[in-house]
């Protein structure tokens, strides 16, 4: 049995549309259900921030993560596959009719991902004080809670909507998937068959 830690929205649509082609058979989470068995899987259906750490602990053998989590959380897992989809980038967004100036002192930053963002400040050698949000980030700028943000542009609209415009990409993410590595070393052959099962999958073969 191998244990797969899917997240919710999007990136967890195609993957589990990615493992119903492999397995040949259409299969679904019944409604408001946060386990389903198929086979010699059972998939949970888990919030995209808590993939990393169901994998991490073994209750999840694998799991599907964008790659802007697995960065931010830094949590060792094995990063089997870069499966292309849930494509962004988190990018620094600014108020639209402003002008990025990073040599402004006193500069703040809003942003849920706190690691990525005071990475990329400080390998620049940039003083920023750092303000931690869970959501809704766009507000920030708007209400001077901060100068910029640091947030994932996907189609860029909620920015957009916002009246922010996004400057500069910190970095561009897509979907992994990844493993346990305890799992990877038990199971190693198992796990690489679907690696490369998902692999062919992917290029349409
Ligand atoms: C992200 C991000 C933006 C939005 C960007 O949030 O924080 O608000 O998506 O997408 P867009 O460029 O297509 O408008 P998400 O929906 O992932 O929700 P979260 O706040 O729960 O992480």
């Amino acid at each position: 049995m191998l244990t797969v830690a899917l997240p919710k929205g999007r990136i967890g649509k195609e993957g589990l549309e990615l493992f119903q082609q492999i397995l040949g058979r259409e299969f679904h989470f019944g409604e408001r259900k946060l386990i389903l068995d198929v086979g010699e899987f059972r998939f949970l259906m888990v919030r995209n921030q808590d993939v990393p750490t169901y994998v991490y602990h073994q209750a999840a053998d694998l799991g599907i993560v964008g790659l802007d989590l697995l960065e931010e959380t830094q949590i060792d897992l094995v990063r089997l596959l870069d499966l292309g989809f849930g494509r962004c980038t988190v990018s620094i967004g600014i108020e639209r009719d402003k002008e990025l100036d990073l040599s402004r002192p006193s500069l703040k930053v809003a942003t849920k991902m706190e690691n990525i963002t005071r990475n990329y400040f400080s390998q620049r050698a940039i003083p920023v004080e750092i303000i931690k949000l869970y959501g809704s980030i766009e507000l920030a700028p708007l209400v001077g809670l901060a100068d910029m943000i640091v947030d994932i542009v996907e189609t860029g609209e909620t920015m957009r909507q916002n009246g922010l415009r996004p400057v500069l990409s910190i970095m561009e993410s897509t979907a992994y998937l990844v493993a346990n590595k305890n799992s990877f070393y038990d199971k190693k052959e198992e796990i690489l068959g679907i690696r490369s099962k998902i692999e062919r999958a992917l290029h349409g073969n």
